[in-house]
């Protein structure tokens, strides 16, 4: 196959839940997008990463048509557990701040966008490599091997959606980029379990040996995650020992045990907290994982992401619709509120729940514990946290301005 000249509005990189949800909403808004993704679409909708949406991430989905199946199939949760010192203490989510949570995989959100995208007619170039990004005052072109040819896709704007790895940010000069970044001392080997859950409610444990968190995916699937070093080798944790961990780390002194079953997945995801500043140059947008990493203790990363490109979204279509770039000057000012808000929540959750493998003495985790006292006594306090863990309006989060 030759080289095919190609043209759209917005050439999007990245059909992670960011690329797939920004050309939805584009497509709503009458604006005409292509998304190139380099892995297959296979892959990219058996990827096994988030599973908690904010209250306002199910709302746009259900207001712009996306979650027919999730209205069927995703559970609602009201409130989450803090376990720690053999005892588990309930955060009543929905009574404290009257929203609630939503566990649906992210592969499950990346299947329903991907339906939603061709069955609109919209294109996806899966299994397409990025070769360069050109970017002038007036038009951006993106060179993309895919399907055995050379082709350009040009276009006006170029959003970046490609995640941590992704190649876009490269793309913008660097110079005016300033990156904020921070590297715990501990990564999450994350599981998935056939086998019924053995709680209604997500459990947050914070033990001497170690974090471990109880989630889950359905009636039959279970997601459990163990802290563990940040170079640990993921051969020296057979299930058996997994289990086992689990088992000592989640306890409670009141007789709760924990059911095991098949391993079907199994991976390590290091910890980190990652913002570039400004999120956009000229006509380059990032979004999502390409522009800020949160650790996942705060279940923020997807949701993000969602917030992000909603906010593009309704800028380019100001753009179309006027002819002016005030909204689109504004996209880094109205999303930064938000991302550091959620970084602040999510490095905190972190810091009140991890083993500090440097903590000489137990001074931290005594701070720790008196914190944890305080979250699971204090109704202001558990507030505070249940305000944060819900996830704050979109408009309330991205009308103030960033200092
Ligand atoms: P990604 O999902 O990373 O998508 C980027 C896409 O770009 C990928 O498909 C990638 O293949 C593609 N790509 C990369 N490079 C290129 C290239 N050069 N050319 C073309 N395509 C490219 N978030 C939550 O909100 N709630 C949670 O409960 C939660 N739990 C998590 C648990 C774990 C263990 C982890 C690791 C993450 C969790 N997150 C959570 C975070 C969440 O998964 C991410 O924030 C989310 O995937 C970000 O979406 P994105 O579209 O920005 O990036
Ligand atoms: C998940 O279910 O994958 C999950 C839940 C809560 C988190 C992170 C991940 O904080």
């Amino acid at each position: 196959m030759g080289q095919r000249s190609l043209r759209t509005q917005v050439g999007i990189v990245g059909a992670g839940p960011a690329g797939l949800l920004l050309s939805h909403l584009l497509h709503l808004q009458g604006i005409d997008s292509v998304v190139i993704e380099s892995r297959s679409r296979e892959y990219v909708e058996q990827r096994v990463r988030a599973g908690v949406l904010e209250d306002a991430t199910v709302r746009l989905f259900r207001e712009t048509g996306l979650a027919e199946r999730l209205d069927r199939e995703a559970l609602i949760h009201e409130g989450i557990e803090l376990r720690f010192e053999g005892t588990g203490h309930r955060i009543a989510l929905t009574e404290l701040t009257g929203r609630s949570i939503w566990i649906y995989g992210q592969q499950e959100v990346v299947k329903d966008l991907i339906a939603a995208r061709l069955d609109s007619g919209g294109e996806i170039l899966f299994e397409a490599e990025v070769r360069t990004q050109d970017i002038d005052a007036t038009n951006c072109s993106i060179h993309v091997r895919h399907g055995g040819g050379e082709h350009v896709l040009e276009c006006d704007f170029i959003a970046g959606c490609d995640g941590f790895h992704g190649v876009t940010r490269d793309a913008l000069a660097g110079d005016v980029l300033k990156a904020y970044h921070h590297e715990y001392p501990f990564a999450w080997l994350g599981i998935l379990a056939a086998v019924a859950p053995s709680t209604d409610e997500l459990i947050y444990a914070s033990h001497e040996r170690g974090f471990a968190l109880h989630s889950l995916r359905s009636p039959e699937i279970s997601r459990l995650y163990l802290q563990v070093a940040p170079d640990e080798d993921i051969e020296r944790w057979p299930d058996a020992r997994i289990w086992e961990e689990l088992g000592i780390r989640l306890s409670d002194d009141h007789g709760w045990t924990l059911k095991e079953g098949p391993v079907i997945e199994k991976s390590i995801a290091l910890m980190r907290s990652f913002v570039v500043e400004p999120m956009q140059h000229g006509r380059i947008f990032l979004a999502g994982d390409a522009a800020h990493i949160v650790p996942a203790t705060g279940a923020k990363g997807l949701n993000l992401a969602v917030h992000d490109v909603r906010v593009l979204a309704e800028a380019m279509a100001e753009h179309y619709r006027t002819g002016g770039t005030d909204a689109l000057d504004r996209y880094t000012q109205r999303c930064l509120q938000r991302v550091w808000r959620v970084q602040e929540f999510s490095s905190s959750m972190s810091s009140m729940l991890h083993r500090l493998p440097d903590d000489d003495g137990g001074f931290g985790r005594r701070l720790q514990l008196a914190r944890l006292r305080y979250v699971t006594s204090s109704e202001a306090a558990a507030r505070s946290l249940a305000e944060n863990y819900v996830g704050l309006p979109h408009d309330a989060s991205s009308e103030r301005s960033v200092p």
